[in-house]
Parts: structure tokens; sequence; C-alpha cells
């Protein structure tokens, strides 16, 4: 009797989840239906309907162009420490003041335009065009301070 009721329990448990399953995948599934219909009516619809997933992408990015200066040790952890702490792709290593010695003998400006034109193996701004010049300038300096 006891494991009759419990079989009974395990039914109703099964029934209700059922139930909550279609409660949730009908409207779910009636949305999708009522896209496939706009979908004829052509691209716009489209992408108006994926534009806020766009413009969410865009605020997350914006902090890195328009947002307040980053500090020069953030850039150079997030963006130039890539390169310049294991040496890939040949960049003189942080750590390495001997290779530095001849590149600081050709002058700041010098630096600087190689940082932010790029320079062989280097991309531009260190490939992350987003950051102004002042903050590539700043963060040579900061690459400098650590290489005297
Ligand atoms: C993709 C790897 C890479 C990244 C990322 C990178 N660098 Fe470099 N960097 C290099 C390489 C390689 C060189 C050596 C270029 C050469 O002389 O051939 C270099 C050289 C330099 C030099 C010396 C330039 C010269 O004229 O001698 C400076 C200054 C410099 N990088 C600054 C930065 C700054 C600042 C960042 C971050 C914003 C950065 N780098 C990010 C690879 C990188």
């Amino acid at each position: 009797m006891a494991e009759q009721h419990s079989s009974k329990g395990i039914m109703w448990a099964t029934i209700v989840a059922a139930v909550v399953l279609m409660a949730v995948v009908v409207p779910f599934s009636i949305r999708n239906h009522g896209s496939a219909a706009d979908n004829s009516k052509g691209a716009d619809d489209a992408d108006a309907r994926i534009q806020p997933v766009a413009r969410f992408e865009l605020a997350k990015a914006a902090p890195a162009g328009g947002g307040a200066p980053k500090d020069a040790a953030t850039i150079y952890n997030s963006v130039c420490g890539a390169c310049h702490n294991s040496g890939a792709a040949g960049a003189p290593k942080v750590d390495d003041k001997s290779a530095w010695a001849a590149r600081v003998g050709q002058g700041k400006e010098a630096l600087y335009k190689s940082a932010l034109n790029g320079k062989n193996a280097m991309p531009p701004k260190g490939g992350a065009a987003d950051l102004s010049d002042a903050e590539i300038k700043a963060t040579v300096d900061y690459i400098l301070g650590k290489v005297k």
C-alpha cells in the first residue's frame, strides 16, 4: 500500500513536471513561430530583433574607447604583457634591460612611434586599436620605467 502510494506520487510528480515544462516550452515555441513568420517580411525585422544583443555588445566594449583612460599598468598587463612578458613573437622582454638599452637609445619619440604604428611583429598599438595615443604613450613610459 505504501509502495503504491509512493509510485502514485512519482506519477503526479511526472505530470506536474511535464505541465511545467510545457508551460515553459510552448510560449517559447510560439514566439519562435512568430519570428519565422516575420522572417518572410524581410531582413529588416531580423535586424531589429538582433539589435538588443548587438547593443549589449557595444555597451560592453565602450569603456575601452570612450570611458576614462586606463592606467598604464592595466594596459601593460592586459595588452602588452602578452608579448613583452614572455618574449613572444620576438618581443624584447620587459625584464631584459640589455634588450631595451639599444631601443631606449633611439629616443622616446621613436619608441612612441613604434608602439603607435607597430614595428615588425608588433601590431599598431600592440593590437589594441581602441586605446588612445595618450594611453599608448603612457604605457611606453611605464615600460621605460621598468627597463631603466
Ligand atoms: C603581438 C606581440 C606584441 C604586443 C601585444 C606588443 N608588442 Fe611591443 N614589441 C613586439 C615586438 C616583436 C617588438 C620588437 C619589434 C622589432 O624591433 O622588430 C616590440 C617592440 C616594442 C617597443 C620597442 C620599439 C622600438 O622601436 O624598438 C616598444 C616601445 C613596445 N614594443 C611597446 C609596446 C606597448 C606599449 C605595447 C602595448 C600597448 C606592446 N608593445 C605590445 C611585440 C608586441
